[in-house]
């Protein structure tokens, strides 16, 4: 990425700027969005130089040696270090990603760290993900059936139907597909967005689960599944390698098969 500046008309302004310990011959510059509700202020971008050679090969080692030795006001998530939890994540060079599995190699110049796109900001790098979260519980992510379980074991799946959750499961529900995609922006309170969708897709597609028709019927609905264009930034931008898009893209192909 190239030098990083912010657009002539943004309320964002520029910020502190704190400088590389005197000797460092590793430097790299981190320009991170800084917001404090409580102050009442417009937002900010805060200019580190990091040293490298004191710092591991992460931006989230970035943003933690900041927080340890430069500043700690600064605020943002995390929790594994080894892209399982989902909770680094965040818009780093103007794609979403997760902070912990991003090398700082990997970017040219100064590196933008922003909170993931159109969400509310709770502080800094802190994105509120509360209307995310209660949208993939709408989708009532757990097994439903009406027969009782096999006594004695669990119930049993060929591995050819096992194998139809690959893809599906592994969903760290991160946010960074939703949050980059621009229906979602535009209609995040009624568009489940594509995190729910593909986890929706997750129990749909489950052959234990025997509650198919009715979770179908819950996503015939303009706006909850058919917001999506396929615009593919969601699959673009999943860093799990997940392809939500075409999860969506079953969904839509599963509404029409059962009118047959
Ligand atoms: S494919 Fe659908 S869900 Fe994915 S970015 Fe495009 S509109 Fe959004
Ligand atoms: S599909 Fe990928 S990008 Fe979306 S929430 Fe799951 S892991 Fe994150
Ligand atoms: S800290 Fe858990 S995914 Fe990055």
């Amino acid at each position: 990425m190239a030098e990083f500046t912010l657009p002539a008309n943004s309320v964002v302004k520029g910020g502190k700027t704190f400088d590389a310990p005197e000797g460092a011959t590793r430097v790299r510059v981190f320009k991170v969005y800084r917001y404090d509700p409580a102050t009442g202020e417009n937002p900010s971008v805060d200019t580190y130089h990091v040293d490298l050679d004191t710092c591991g090969p992460m931006v989230l080692d970035a943003l933690i040696k900041i927080k340890n030795d430069i500043d700690p006001t600064l605020s943002f998530r995390r929790s594994c270090r080894e892209g399982i939890c989902g909770s680094c994540a965040m818009n780093i060079g103007g794609a979403n990603t997760l902070a912990c599995t991003a090398g700082i190699d990997e970017f040219e110049g100064d590196i933008a760290v922003f909170p993931l796109p159109h969400q509310p900001v709770v502080r800094d790098l802190v994105s509120d993900l509360t209307n995310f979260y209660a949208q993939y519980a709408s989708v009532e992510p757990w097994l439903k059936t009406d027969t009782p379980a096999p006594s004695g074991r669990e119930r049993l799946q060929s591995p050819e139907d096992r194998e139809k959750l690959d893809g599906l499961y592994e969903c760290i529900l991160c946010a960074c597909c939703s949050t980059s995609c621009p229906s979602y922006w535009w209609n995040s309170d009624r568009y489940l967005g594509p995190a729910a969708l593909l986890n929706a897709y997750r129990w749909i597609v489950d052959s234990r689960d025997e509650h198919t028709g009715e979770r179908l019927d819950a996503l015939e609905d303009p706006f909850k599944l058919y917001r999506c264009h396929t615009i593919m930034n969601c699959t673009s931008a999943c860093p799990k390698g997940l392809n939500p898009a075409q999860a969506i893209g079953e969904i839509k192909k599963t509404m029409v098969m059962r009118q047959f």
